[in-house]
């Protein structure tokens, strides 16, 4: 999983690459490089770390030239390291790659038997190979990649230059994103959106099985056979300030408070407040299969995987479907039973994630129809599926999602709202309770956020130190208690752990002792009475306790060290509102720590490996 961008055009190309890698960074941060025509020839520049040392290496030796491709690294092949970063050179050529392929043993034995001398330990410079070897039968690039790609299995974004077509790029895809951005004067690729929004808005996306040459007047795409595509540039209105920090001081925080925006924007246009309902189009099922279906099948990872068992609450309540969830990366493989009447929901951020890619065809391929709720349009999860209800809170760039989860939450309510509209298990007064109370959630949500800021940096500051967090909480506040101590795990290198309230008399009492905060989820719901007791448990053995609560909750207020409070709301809504405090304990854990908020250790935005 790493980023690659590309550009052909008049400008000095490295600054306008190192920006879109800078963009990018979030895919991973192992290694920076660029190559760029200078001159006649191919000038590689290549640093290990950030992007920043890469930026050291240009100052040094800058590269002139106005025809480049670039990288940022998350290592797959080959640990970290000059030699294993990207571009990889082979004769005249230079490629970078985002992907692994699968044959790559096979592919280097051949390669070594047949004279090369391959110095890294990556697969990508196994491409770089084989495309080498194509230009000396004689082949021009775009003949030569495509002869080498017949080569490959597995995942691949390729960028590709030659130093003998110095006006040009030639790109492929296979399973892992690539946009083409068409400008002005200039064409660019990338391997997402943000790379290419300061620079034009105007995108062309391309497909798994086609490759492009792209030069400075705009993109010829074919299929890998060399058919002609014809595809119209799609418009994409995400602005270059919505990419960026926008004044704060991490994209983390940044993505924390526009969930009330981003809550709007993916509210916008599917509310039916006139009729109690939701307007369902884009789920893409008719009346008549809403009533059919036999069961729900929640298919994700990390926490859309806890957005997923939020949803799995939604739909057993609201539309009486039985519903089960599943990690994917434990569904596939596994040979579940799935049947035809089956709808498999995949829920994913960025559309990429192989393990949920993966294990939603495995479950197409049973006959199950696959609806996905993704964050990133025309990515890989949404182009497998039969439909897509898409969450619209813009590109999420922290590595810690934020705003993509609660617009998760948002989608799958909808979708059970919806479902029980039609299944006749959800009666319009209560539907309407919903929809009114989703309406509200914006402005709810921005007056916690406002409202808690710095009550909870306080507590950050305050248990600092504590070296075991435990987050609790029953029904809907559950996944919302493990979702919290993800959160802290990720970014801040505390161990914490989400459990059950009523799980926790079964072992993990154990662990509590008046060093550790115990943050207890509970919202006025049906469950209330019982996580007070599991509070009072806690209490009882030093724990120091950190209710997260509804306004004007005395006996919770008697009982927690501290109390944060939220308004009223449906029990379903409340999810909603008491994420945003774990969030923002996460964050200001991990900032008061230090930690890079923005791209912790060992992590990648999207997880395209399994
Ligand atoms: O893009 P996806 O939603 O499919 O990603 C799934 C997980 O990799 C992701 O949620 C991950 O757990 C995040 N780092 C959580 O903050």
């Amino acid at each position: 999983m790493c980023g690659i961008v590309g550009y052909v055009g008049q400008e000095l190309c490295a600054p306008i690459l190192v920006d879109g890698l800078r963009r990018l960074e979030y895919r991973g941060y192992d290694s920076a490089g660029l190559a760029v025509h200078s001159s006649g020839k191919i000038e590689v520049r290549r640093a290990v770390g950030k992007l920043r040392n890469l930026e050291k290496a240009l100052d040094e030796r800058p590269l002139p030239g106005n025809v480049g491709i670039g990288h940022t690294r998350w290592a797959t092949h080959g640990r970290p390291s000059e030699t294993n970063a990207h571009p990889h050179v082979a004769g005249p050529i230079a490629v970078v790659h985002n992907g692994i392929i699968e044959n790559h043993l096979e592919l280097r034995r051949r390669l070594k038997e047949a004279g090369c001398t391959i110095v890294s330990d990556t697969d990508t410079e196994l491409v770089a190979h084989l495309v080498h070897a194509e230009v000396e039968r004689g082949k021009d690039l775009e003949s030569a990649v495509r002869a080498a790609l017949r080569e490959l299995e597995g995942a691949y974004a390729i960028a590709v230059l030659s130093s003998k077509e110095p006006d040009r790029i030639v790109i492929a895809k296979q399973s892992s994103p690539l946009v083409i951005g068409l400008g002005e004067d200039a064409t660019h690729c990338a391997s997402d959106i943000p790379a290419l929004l300061p620079y034009t808005r105007s995108m062309l996306f391309l497909e798994d099985g086609e490759m492009a040459v792209i030069e400075q007047g705009g993109a010829v795409v074919t299929t890998l056979d060399g058919k002609a595509v014809e595809r119209e540039p799609r418009h994409i209105d995400w602005s270059p300030v919505m990419a960026e920090k926008a004044g704060y001081k991490h994209f983390m925080l940044k993505e924390i408070f526009e969930q009330p925006r981003a809550i709007e924007d993916t509210l916008r246009g599917r509310l039916d407040r006139a009729n109690a309902d939701i307007h369902g189009h884009e789920v893409g099922l008719s009346e008549e299969d809403a009533k059919g279906i036999e069961r729900v099948l929640l298919l994700a990872c990390g926490t859309s995987h806890h957005a997923a068992l939020a949803g799995r609450y939604y739909l057993e309540a609201l539309a009486k479907v039985p519903t089960s969830v599943e990690i994917a990366s434990e569904f596939r493989g596994r040979d579940a039973v799935v049947r035809p009447g089956d709808l498999v929901v995949a829920v994913s951020q960025s559309g990429e994630t192989l393990d949920t890619l993966v294990a939603a065809k495995e479950a197409k391929a049973k006959g199950a129809k696959v609806l996905s709720i993704v964050n990133v349009i025309d990515s890989a999860i949404p182009r497998m599926s039969d439909a897509t209800f898409y969450t619209h809170a813009g590109p999420e760039i922290g590595v810690a999602s934020t705003k993509c989860f609660s617009t998760q939450l948002a989608n799958l309510l909808m979708l059970a709202i919806w479902l029980g509209r039609r299944r006749g298990t959800l009666d319009a007064a209560r539907a309407g309770e919903l929809v009114e109370g989703l309406a509200h959630l914006p402005h709810q949500m921005k007056d916690v956020l406002s409202g808690t800021r710095q009550l909870v940096a306080n507590l950050a500051r305050r248990y600092v130190e504590a070296r075991d967090v435990l987050f609790l909480g029953r029904g809907l506040s559950f996944p919302i208690a493990l979702e919290g101590a993800l959160k802290l795990k990720e970014i801040s290198y505390v161990h914490a752990e989400g459990y059950a309230a009523g799980e926790m008399k079964h072992g993990p009492i154990a662990l509590i002792d008046n060093k550790v905060p115990v943050i207890v989820l509970l919202p006025k719901d049906s469950h209330h009475e019982r996580s007070l007791s599991n509070l009072q448990e806690a209490k009882a053995r030093e724990a120091i306790v950190i209710g997260i609560a509804t306004e004007g909750d005395e006996a919770a207020r008697e009982v927690s060290d501290d109390l944060v409070e939220i308004p009223a709301v449906a029990e379903e809504l409340a999810p909603f509102l008491t994420v945003l405090p774990l969030q923002l304990y996460s964050y200001y854990v991990a900032d008061f720590k230090g930690t890079d908020v923005d791209q912790p250790r060992n992590l990648a935005k999207t997880v395209t490996v399994e």
